[in-house]
C-alpha cells in the first residue's frame, strides 16, 4: 500500500505543535503557565526548568521543520550557544568562522575562555582555511551563514565533509537564513542553532532560541543544560513562538522578495558604495548561497559614502525602518554596526573585519516594497543630495 508523502514546510509549520488539547477540543494550545506538576503524571513533567508542555510542542515544531530528531528550546539564541559550549571541556579546542555574532564571539572571550576552551578563528569562506580542522582536530567546528553582520556565505556542506575526517561536530548558526531558507543538518552538520527571536517567531515580541540535531548524546547534553543551567524559556515565549512559526514560510517568502527588490535598487544608486546581499550577481558566494538556501533571506548591508555621522543621520531620518538593534520580525529595522553593535570594537578592528563607517544593515519587513523604497530614497536625498 503506498504511504502518504511527508507532509510540506506549510503543513507541518501548522500542525506540529498544536497538540495537548486534553478533553476541551480547543484547536490551538493553551499556555501552561505552571511551576510544577504533580508526580506519576502520564507525561512524565515534573519541573518547568527541565520541560513543560509549550516547550514540549514547540521542540515537536521545531524539529518537524528541519526534519530533525530531536529539538531542545531555550530562553534565547544566546542561551542555546551557552547550552552547547557548556556540553564541551577544558582544554578542547573550537574552530571557528570568523565572523560570528558579537556575543557569540563574547562568550568564547569571556566566558568559556575561562573554563579552559580554546577557540581558533579563521575565515571559512576560503577553502584554503578548511586544513584548520584537520589540524587541530577540533571538540566542536563553530559556523555561521550568513554571517552577522557581513553576509559572507559558507560552504556548509564542504566544510562539514572536512569535519567529518576527524569526527569533528559541527554547529551552524542558522538564525540569519532560517529553518524555511536553509536546512544545515541535510548539508551534513550535526547541530542547527536558531535565535528564535529572529525569523522563527518573526514578531519581535518575545526572545528565545533552540538547537536541532540528529545525534542522541548531543540532545541529551542539550536536555541537562536546559535544566541544569536553567536557560529554559517561559512557557508562554514557548507559545507565543510556536505561533509565529506557523507562518514563516509565508514571512520568509516576502522577506526575501522584499530585500531582492530593495538590494537591486539601492545598488546602482549616488552615494551607496557598495550592497551586500547573498542572492545579488556581485555577492562573492552568490553561486553557493542559491545552491545551499532557497533565498536570500530578509537582511541586506549598504555601505554608504560619506562618515559614520552621515550614515547615522540616514538611518534616524528613515521612516518605515526603526533604528534598531534586532532582525527578523515583520517591521524593518536599520542597524549602524559602527556605533550599535559594534561600539565596543576599537575602529581599526571594525574597519579590517570589513565594518565599514558608512556600513547599514537593514533588516527588511514584509511592508510593500515600494514604501520601504520611497523611504530610503527620501533619507538618501535628506542626507546626501
Ligand atoms: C546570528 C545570531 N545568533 C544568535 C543571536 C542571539 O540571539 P538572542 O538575541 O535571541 O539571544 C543573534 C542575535 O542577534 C544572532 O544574530
Amino acid at each position: 500500500m503506498a504511504t502518504d508523502p511527508v507532509p510540506g514546510f506549510n503543513t507541518r509549520a501548522v500542525h506540529e505543535g498544536c497538540g495537548f488539547s486534553g478533553s476541551t477540543g480547543a484547536v490551538m494550545p493553551p499556555v501552561f503557565l505552571t511551576s510544577t506538576f504533580e508526580r506519576g503524571n502520564p507525561d512524565g513533567f515534573d519541573y518547568t526548568r527541565s520541560g513543560n508542555p509549550n516547550f514540549r510542542l514547540l521542540e515537536q515544531s521545531a524539529a518537524s521543520l528541519e526534519r530533525a530528531r530531536f529539538a531542545t528550546c531555550f530562553a534565547s539564541g544566546v542561551s542555546a550557544i551557552t547550552a552547547v559550549v557548556s556540553g564541551l571541556k577544558a582544554g578542547d579546542i573550537v574552530v571557528a568562522e570568523e565572523n560570528v555574532y558579537g556575543c557569540t564571539y563574547r562568550l568564547f572571550d569571556r566566558v568559556f575562555g575561562k573554563f579552559g576552551v580554546r577557540v581558533v578563528y579563521a575565515d571559512l569562506a576560503e577553502s584554503g582555511n578548511w586544513g584548520l580542522i584537520r589540524e587541530h582536530r577540533p571538540a566542536l567546528v563553530w559556523l555561521e551563514s550568513p554571517t552577522n553582520p557581513l553576509l559572507k556565505v559558507l560552504d556548509l556542506a564542504g566544510i562539514a565533509a572536512v569535519a567529518r575526517e576527524v569526527g569533528a561536530p559541527v554547529l551552524v548558526d542558522n538564525t540569519f537564513a532560517s529553518p524555511y531558507l536553509q536546512r544545515p543538518l541535510d548539508l551534513g552538520a550535526t547541530l542547527s542553532l536558531s535565535s528564535t527571536t529572529k525569523y522563527i517567531n518573526g514578531h519581535s515580541d518575545c526572545l528565545g532560541g533552540v538547537v536541532v540535531s540528529n545525534d542522541p548524546e548531543w540532545q541529551e547534553r542539550l536536555l541537562f543544560a536546559q535544566k541544569a543551567l536553567g536557560l529554559q524559556p517561559s512557557p508562554f515565549d514557548a507559545w507565543l513562538t510556536v505561533r509565529g512559526q506557523r507562518t514563516m514560510a509565508l514571512r520568509m517568502e516576502r522577506h526575501c522578495s522584499n530585500a531582492l527588490f530593495l538590494a537591486h535598487w539601492l545598488e546602482g544608486l549616488a552615494g551607496v558604495r557598495r550592497v551586500g546581499y547573498p542572492f545579488l550577481a556581485s555577492h562573492p558566494q552568490r553561486e553557493l548561497a542559491r545552491r545551499q538556501m532557497r533565498g536570500g533571506s530578509g537582511i541586506l548591508t549598504v555601505e554608504l559614502e560619506g562618515s559614520a555621522e552621515q550614515a547615522l543621520a540616514f538611518a534616524q531620518r528613515l521612516k518605515w525602518f526603526t533604528l534598531a538593534e534586532s532582525l527578523g520580525g515583520v517591521e524593518s529595522l536599520v542597524c549602524h554596526p559602527a556605533t550599535m553593535t559594534h561600539a565596543s570594537v576599537p575602529r581599526e578592528v571594525r574597519l579590517q573585519v570589513g565594518i565599514a563607517d558608512g556600513l547599514l544593515r537593514l533588516s527588511v519587513g514584509i511592508e510593500d516594497p515600494e514604501d520601504l523604497q520611497r523611504d530610503i530614497d527620501h533619507a538618501l536625498n535628506d542626507v546626501f543630495r
